[in-house]
């Protein structure tokens, strides 16, 4: 069953647009994950979902019931804020309880979910204590079992993790995927760490500039980007992206990019009907460049070393080809130096062609 679908959401603030006909939907169940940078539109979208903001245009349902005119607490949604926004001088317990005592759940019933759920989050020494005495990752569990007790039948969960440093952040995440696992309730999930997106959306959404640029699975997020943007964002290093002009002759077509060819024969057909021009970006990540001290193959490039970025698992090699920078992973034992000239092969598999204009994936 579907939990939340929004259509054409979109929100101005003044004269700014910060939401431009946001348009998905979240099945029961689903870890779905809004990712973006700062400033991208995630706070906004959840906070209309919950009903605190109010859209300029567009409807939200929540299990099929449009609710834009339902009272925030009237939705059945439990949000976690980025800053968690526990009460200082309340223990874990009130805490807790504060939303089902406004909703008059009888006091045996709020004891015995309060305690239920602290016992799942591993929390159930905390109950007397206040906030400021709790450490980063233990306020964190509070507030998810705040949202928990409520029951709500869908979580916004804004940048839930922000504040936690990075092995706590890596925890939390395993534990977050065992309680979606164990909850069946649909979360909705604000970040702008990629690596997160990945590990745990079943669905993830890019946006940007209040503009969702694509929603798929993190498989085909990674494999088949639908443009520029989404290719940039996934991935680290970043895919690299090299211009040029597509060139065909009778029977081979290439990308000339000023000094050097990448032969794109076996794609013609494809780019040609895909294209708006022959302007065209080649994208190749640091993963799928081959780096060897020969030559391999007949479309070997040359290319010298500018650095060496060892990170224990791997190194990123920064290559220089004809002035463009090129990134790419070579094994941690790979043997290299300041201005080593090296041969370069791209996996024609895994490579893709984008029209520069419009900044679509072709292929
Ligand atoms: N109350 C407001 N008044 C005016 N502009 C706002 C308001 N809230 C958000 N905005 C603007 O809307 C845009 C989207 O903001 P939003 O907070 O949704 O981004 P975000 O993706 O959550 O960013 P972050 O990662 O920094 O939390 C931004 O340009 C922001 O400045
Ligand atoms: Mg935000």
């Amino acid at each position: 069953m579907v939990a939340v679908r929004v259509e054409n959401l979109t929100k101005r603030f003044r004269d700014e647009t910060a939401l431009d006909k946001v348009t998905f939907k979240v099945e029961d169940g689903e870890f779905f994950v809004l990712l973006g940078r700062p400033g991208a539109g995630k706070t906004t979208t959840l906070r209309t979902i919950a009903g605190l903001e109010k859209p300029d245009e567009g409807e939200i349902y929540i299990k099929d019931q449009l609710v834009n005119d339902v009272l925030p607490s009237e939705r059945n949604i439990a949000m976690i804020f980025q800053n968690l926004a526990l009460y200082p001088s309340w223990t874990v317990y009130d805490n807790m309880a504060f939303t089902m005592k406004i909703h008059k759940v009888p006091k045996e019933e709020i004891n015995q979910r309060i305690h239920e759920v602290a016992k799942t989050l591993g929390i159930d020494y905390l109950l007397d204590r206040t906030p400021a005495t709790l450490s980063g990752g233990e306020r964190q569990r509070v507030a998810i079992g705040r949202a928990l007790v409520r029951r709500p039948s869908v979580f916004l969960m804004d940048e839930p993790l922000g504040p936690l440093d990075a092995l706590l952040r890596l925890n939390m995440r395993t534990e977050l995927k065992r309680l979606k696992a164990e909850l069946g309730q649909a979360i909705i999930y604000s970040t702008p760490d990629q690596l997160e997106a990945m590990s745990m959306a079943d669905h993830l959404a890019v946006i940007h500039k209040g503009v969702i640029k694509q929603i798929d699975d993190p498989e085909t997020i990674y494999n088949k980007p639908k443009n520029r943007y989404v290719a940039s964002m996934i991935g680290s290093p970043a895919m690299n992206f090299l211009e040029g002009t597509f060139e065909a002759t009778d029977t081979e077509s290439y990308l000339n990019c000023s000094t050097f060819k990448v032969n794109l024969t076996k794609f013609k057909e494809p780019i040609e009907r895909g294209s708006t021009s022959s302007e065209l970006t080649f994208g190749i990540r640091p993963e799928h460049i081959k780096v060897n001290h020969e030559k391999i193959s007949p479309d070997s490039f040359e290319a010298n070393v500018i650095m060496e970025e060892p990170l224990g698992s791997e190194t990123i090699l920064h290559l220089n080809i004809n002035k463009e920078l090129v990134k790419a992973i070579v094994p941690p034992t790979f043997q290299t130096k300041y201005g080593e000239k090296l041969w370069i092969d791209f996996d024609m598999n895994r490579m893709h062609v984008l029209d520069a204009k419009t900044e679509k994936v072709i292929i």
